[in-house]
């Protein structure tokens, strides 16, 4: 039998560890040709080198995804080792733990400059290379619970996530005609090291006394018993990237074992 993604070339944002890495992995396993994208040369180079490992193909990219030149190397770069873009997988991101009322401008535009901005950016050269093609394509944006309903305190790190929904669903309607969709998947609590920074932002902030007690807190009502693995978003990365989600546009995918209901 075919792997499901034989053939396909794929891109993921921030693969080098968490979310990224798992999708890149389980994508791979699938016969997809990988481009592992980090800002983070060291991690990207050892998930694709664990990628190769496994006896599947990835190439490493350093990219920084706020920096347009950077964004176009990364999509040149993939089509001339894999012969072609098929699906980018949107995924770098960071968090920041700060009160409503502490939020500066410094830190708002450092958030929603890699969440908002370098997705925009992804997104467009992307586009422009399926249009080139003139293959069609898929982007799959990770978004997150968080682009669904406001948290305290994590407004701006929100606002970045409504605003990637947003992004996803302005794509699909204006390049749904060529073929080019666009979904996004809302990831809930995953233990990262995202989440660490995040935890040790609550206890900084004096919010908390103890390590790991907002993750804990955050995790307490999810209707599956647990908090979520980075390999719980594999599935559903697989389905997107696939051709079974091809009829599929403008969608997001809570993933986050049933906290959020939209
Ligand atoms: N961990 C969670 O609970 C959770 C929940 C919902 C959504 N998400 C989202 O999932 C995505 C992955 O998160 P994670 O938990 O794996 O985090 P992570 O911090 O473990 O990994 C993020 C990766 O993105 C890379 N990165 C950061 N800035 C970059 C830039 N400018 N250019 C290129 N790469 C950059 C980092 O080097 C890192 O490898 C993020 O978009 C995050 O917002 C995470």
């Amino acid at each position: 039998m075919q792997a499901e993604l034989a053939g396909r070339a794929i891109i993921v944002t921030g693969a080098g560890r968490g979310i990224g890495a798992a999708m890149a992995h389980g994508l791979a396993a699938e016969g997809a040709a990988l481009t592992i994208a980090d800002i983070s040369t060291e991690t990207a180079e050892e998930t694709a080198e664990a990628i190769r490992a496994a006896g599947g193909t990835a190439i490493a990219a350093t990219v920084d995804v706020t920096e347009r030149e950077s964004v176009k190397e990364m999509i040149a770069r993939t089509a001339e080792a894999h012969g072609k873009l098929d699906v980018i997988f949107n995924n770098a991101g960071i968090a920041q733990t700060r009160p409503f009322l502490s939020i500066t401008e410094e830190d708002w535009h450092r958030v929603l400059d890699v969440n908002g901005l370098g997705v925009l950016i992804c997104m467009q050269e992307a586009i422009h290379r399926f249009l080139d093609q003139g293959t069609g394509g898929k982007i799959i944006n990770t978004a997150s619970i968080a682009g669904k309903q406001g948290y305290e305190p994590l407004a701006h790190y929100c606002a970045s996530k409504f605003g990637v929904v947003a992004l996803t669903q302005a794509a699909a309607r204006a390049f749904g005609a060529r073929q080019i969709t666009a979904n996004c998947i809302c990831p809930g609590v995953v233990a990262t090291e995202m989440w660490k920074v995040i935890d040790k932002g609550f206890k900084d902030e004096g919010l908390t006394s103890r390590d790991n007690e907002a993750f804990e807190t955050f995790s307490a009502g999810i209707l599956l018993g647990r908090p979520s693995t980075a390999d719980d978003l594999v599935g559903v990365a697989r389905f997107l990237a696939s051709g079974a989600s091809d009829y599929m546009t403008g969608q997001s995918l809570v993933v986050d074992g049933g906290m959020v209901f939209v």
